[in-house]
């Protein structure tokens, strides 16, 4: 197939190489001309593994534009992938989707599907559907939310554990289009409404945030207690009815995603008088981890003020340069306003430009010296660090897992001191 893609980020880039991959054309359409002309150099603008070497390897089905009239009117199918930031309400920012479809009106025309990715309030592909239909054009609108992580954007993508698919009642073409689309993609198909769709992705991204709150809340417990909350983890975790995913307890859930659906959620609820109970405790339980975080080290160090603090890992998780809504990034900011002597580092993301605080080139350049030293990014090289050698370079012997990630035996038995989250 023919397919157009407006918006070149983290899920357009990677639904454009999945589908390059899967034999069809594919024709990225950004707004942003740095990032297009990087594409069209051959540079892949994010760090997501697996993606530059797919672009490398489909070129021949791969193109970039910053304008490409054209290539809409030529597509069978086109997708959204445009960004839903928060506003300043905390309300998804559909101003992208709805400038993608100004651009789109005059020239789609009623052979087209538009398919919609980015992750957009309840009753808006509703809306577009309609807006179509009064410009005269009779564009079939499918909803298929995405549910890759950045860090295995391209692995999720090939293996997703379901395909939703939301159309209107009338529409009775689309589901066999995106299943030729999908062809040689095995999964489940959930075919609902359009606003079914829709919200199906933020239940999703809702339940998976709200058990990582609960776990948080259990590891401030087991905390009191001295109980080991990976013990709890797992002793739940293998209960099939509550599953091992997403127990993982830490310095709290960061990213582009979890923190603005969970509040956008919260949004839509109030605007029906309902009350979001349930998803109020997550996002509070989350807003107050950090500080949380910092009280128990407080506790443990004393003051922080002129300790030289070793902060490893930027990125919100693992595996990407996204430092979007990050934790560690948080975490950096409320130790250098405590008067910590913070230095910091990540395999692949750089501090923003307005967080005072250097950036170690090597892990070796922010662990020397160090009074204390955290992991607030769980990148597998932290965890394979030489704790002995570690040890030899620090000043002090404060080993700080906020990831709950670290080997705890290999760092105690180097005579260092391990603080994690809700451990023992
Ligand atoms: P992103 O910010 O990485 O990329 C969005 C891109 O769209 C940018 O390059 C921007 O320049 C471009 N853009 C914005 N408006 C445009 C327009 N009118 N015309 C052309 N280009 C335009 O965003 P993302 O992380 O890829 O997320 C996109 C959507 O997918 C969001 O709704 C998000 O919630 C959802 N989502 C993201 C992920 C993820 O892991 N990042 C996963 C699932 C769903
Ligand atoms: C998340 C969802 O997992 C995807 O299914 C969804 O498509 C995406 O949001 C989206 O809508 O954008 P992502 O944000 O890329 O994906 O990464 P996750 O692996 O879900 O991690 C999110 C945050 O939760 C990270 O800060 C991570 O460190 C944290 N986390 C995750 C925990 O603190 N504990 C866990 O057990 C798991």
């Amino acid at each position: 197939m023919n397919v157009c893609i407006i918006g070149a980020g983290y899920v357009g880039l990677t639904t454009a190489a999945v589908l390059a991959k899967l034999g069809h054309t594919v024709h990225c359409i950004d707004e942003n001309e740095q990032k297009i002309a990087a594409l069209q150099r051959g540079e892949i603008p994010i760090y997501e593994p697996r993606l530059a070497e797919l672009f490398t390897d489909h070129q021949s089905r791969l193109f970039s534009h910053h304008d490409g009239q054209k290539h809409i009117q030529e597509a069978d199918v086109i997708f959204i992938c445009v960004g839903t930031p928060p506003d300043v309400k905390g309300k998804p920012d559909v101003s992208y989707v709805n400038r993608a479809i100004d651009m789109l009106i005059p020239h789609v025309s009623d052979h087209q599907t538009l398919v919609m990715k980015s992750t957009v309030p309840i009753g808006t592909n509703e809306r577009i559907y309609e807006r179509l239909k009064n410009e005269g054009k009779h564009v079939r609108v499918v909803s298929n939310p995405e549910f890759l992580r950045e860090g295995s954007a391209v692995y999720d993508s090939f293996h997703p554990d379901r395909i939703v698919i939301g159309l209107r009642d009338d529409d009775d073409r689309s589901l066999s289009v995106m299943q030729t689309l999908y062809a040689g993609i095995h999964a489940p198909y959930v075919v609902t409404s359009l606003s079914g769709a829709e919200m199906i992705k933020y239940a999703a991204n809702a339940f998976l945030a709200t058990k990582i709150s609960f776990i948080n809340e259990m590891a401030r417990l087991c905390d009191t207690y001295g109980v080991d909350v990976v013990d709890v983890a797992k002793g739940i975790g293998l209960d099939g009815r509550i599953g091992p995913h997403f127990l993982q307890a830490g310095i709290g859930y960061g990213g582009s995603c979890f923190p603005k659906d969970v509040t956008a959620l919260i949004q839509m609820a109030y605007e029906q008088m309902v009350r979001p109970y349930m998803l109020e405790a997550t996002k509070a339980v989350n807003d107050t981890q950090i500080n949380w975080y910092v009280q128990k080290m407080k506790r443990t160090l004393g003051e922080l003020a002129g300790r030289r603090i070793a902060v490893l890992g930027i990125a919100f998780k693992p595996n990407t340069d996204d430092i979007r809504e990050s934790p560690a990034v948080l975490l950096i900011n409320k130790l250098h306003a405590h008067g910590a002597d913070v230095i910091a580092h990540d395999p692949k993301a750089t501090l923003p430009h307005d967080v005072a605080v250097k950036q170690a080139k090597t892990i070796d350049e922010a662990v020397k010296k160090a009074d204390a030293l955290i992991v607030a990014t769980d990148w597998d090289a932290y965890k394979q660090l030489n704790w002995e050698e570690v040890k030899r370079m620090m000043n002090g012997n404060a080993v700080i897992d906020g990831r709950n990630s670290l080997p705890r035996e290999a760092i105690m038995n180097a005579g260092l001191h391990y603080i994690g989250v809700g451990r023992r």
